[in-house]
């Protein structure tokens, strides 16, 4: 069986690349039954794309561009934005709900650094499950895909030339497959699972950076974390996530006195880009003085029909938000970095290509736009497919290969809180060699299992990167370097990671 194409992952980019990789046979695999496990299905604001009549794609360039301090690369962001009409479209074909108005345009919500309202979205806040719902449908009507639910993809097989020859695999009863294939799709997300708070699914761990990397696959930018500002901050992990969307109805951010602390923070006040809110709603949390998201005038009695899934969470944690501000925290949200692809998705190593989440095009630089993560897994999910379906299969020899060992839970947690603590919305020297000093502990102690691996890429590049962009801030280098840079770092090169040398005092938190 070595001619099918692998997929690893039934998020939007996995399953978009399998709709559209016919006449190829193709096999999904997914751990958790379809439409769970995935951050697709979480999604809330909707997908970003210039369907308005004062918006263009050069202008949905241009956001993206800004918004990604420097490192977004200018073709992947033209791309995208290019693409973006085409592929509402294509997913409205497949019945996804997207909201329409009494005169047949889309109704787009604003985000923020987007300059005008251009997220298409579906019920509010219900974009991620009902693009999911729709994709389901398709997929499981498609002769030329099989889904594996309850398959978990457990490491890659290297292939005697160099590459990859296929997918070690673990079915729903525990039994281990080496399932060959010429090509393999990774598709399987975030990493944002390895921080102490997230709000995408926990398992979401980075285990495809892990594996790529152990074929030789470059990571880039593993430093550029995405911090999402309104996290509903009630003691739950994952954290259910207040959409941006709301700001964007002008819901706004106070402090427990009732003061608007984004107004002295950035001109665009609670529509800043999201790594500034991040960080000042990070600050309010440290200090003491609380962030609190006010829809009460914004939204106020219409809550429950126009975002019942943040109305849902709020009431469950006995916050009414028709008339209580939410309290809110920074969570992981997005992982801007990953695996090096081409425009194609194709990762270099021979068979190994990568798309959506787990994948860097360097379409979102060190800071994504809002809204743009379901753009991409549909634009780069598709030249994917595009490119995999003029690809002939090459002879694979598939070598032993056995899955990294699991790291147990108490060490995970332990991470975890390291991740939260060192590598969160403000960073430094110190804390990352502590948080390397640790990785490197746990490494002795248990191997290296691929949360390990993954979260030595973050620390390794955010140690290495000495200045303050995007999503990465530096307290102890604040400013910004005049040229932009990307970082590349192969598993041996983030393993030459050291910590600095640190003095031995805990830091005052
Ligand atoms: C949100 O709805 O605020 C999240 C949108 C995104 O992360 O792109």
């Amino acid at each position: 069986m070595t001619h099918p194409l692998i997929i690893v992952g039934a998020g939007i980019a996995g399953l978009w690349t399998a709709l559209h990789a016919a006449p190829r046979r193709v096999i999904v695999l997914t751990g958790a039954p379809l439409g769970t496990g995935s951050s697709t299905g979480w999604a809330q604001g909707g997908v970003a794309a210039a369907l308005g009549d004062d918006d263009s794609p050069a202008l949905h360039a241009r956001d993206t561009i800004a918004a990604g301090a420097g490192l977004v690369d200018e073709a992947a962001a033209h791309l995208l934005a290019e693409a973006g009409p085409a592929e509402i479209e294509a997913l409205y074909g497949f019945s996804a709900p997207f909201e329409r108005e009494a005169d047949g345009s889309w109704s787009l919500s604003r985000e923020a650094a987007h300059s005008t309202a251009r997220v298409a979205r579906v019920k509010g806040d219900q974009a991620g499950a009902g693009i999911l719902a729709a994709l389901i449908r398709a997929v499981r009507a498609t002769p030329h895909i099989e889904i594996r639910e309850g398959w978990r993809a457990a490491g890659l097989i290297p292939d005697l030339a160099g590459g990859c020859a296929g997918v070690i695999a673990f079915d729903a009863d525990g039994l281990r497959h080496d399932l060959l294939a010429s090509d393999v799709v990774l598709a399987t997300g975030s990493l944002c699972g390895l921080f102490g708070v997230t709000t995408t699914p926990a398992s979401s761990q980075g285990q495809a950076l892990a594996w790529a990397a152990r074929l030789g696959a470059v990571i880039q930018d593993p430093e550029f974390v995405q911090f999402h500002p309104t996290a509903i901050d009630v003691g739950r992990d994952p954290a259910p996530l207040a959409t941006e969307a709301l700001r964007g109805e002008g819901a706004l951010l106070i402090d427990r006195s009732g003061h608007r602390f984004m107004r002295g923070v950035h001109a665009d006040a609670e529509l800043a880009p999201r790594d500034v809110v991040a960080r000042a709603v990070h600050r309010q949390v440290k200090t003491g003085r609380g962030a609190f998201l006010d829809a009460r005038a914004a939204v106020g009695a219409e809550f429950p029909e126009r975002f019942p899934a943040v109305f849902a969470a709020c009431m469950a944690a006995g916050i009414d938000p028709r008339a209580q501000p939410i309290p809110v925290a920074p969570a992981a949200h997005y992982h801007m970095g990953g695996i090096a692809t081409d425009l194609d998705g194709y990762t270099g190593v021979p068979g190994l290509w990568a798309a959506g989440e787990c994948a860097s095009t360097g379409v979102h630089g060190a800071n994504r736009l809002a809204s743009n993560s379901l753009l991409e897994g549909l634009v780069f999910g598709r030249r994917a497919a595009e490119a995999l379906k003029l690809t002939s299969a090459r002879p694979i020899t598939p070598l032993p290969a056995e899955p990294a060992p699991a790291l147990p839970a108490d060490a995970l947690h332990e991470l975890r809180g390291a991740m939260a603590l060192y590598a969160g919305v403000e960073r430094d020297g110190a804390g990352l060699s502590r948080l390397l000093t640790l990785i490197d502990a746990l490494d002795d102690l248990h191997g290296q299992t691929d949360a390990l691996v993954a979260a030595r890429f973050v620390a390794a590049g955010g140690l290495l990167r000495e200045e303050s962009r995007g999503g990465h801030f530096r307290a102890d280098h604040p400013a910004t370097d005049i040229a932009a840079v990307h970082t590349r770092l192969t598993l041996a090169g983030a393993n030459a990671v050291a910590p600095m040398t640190i003095p031995l005092a805990e830091p005052a938190e």
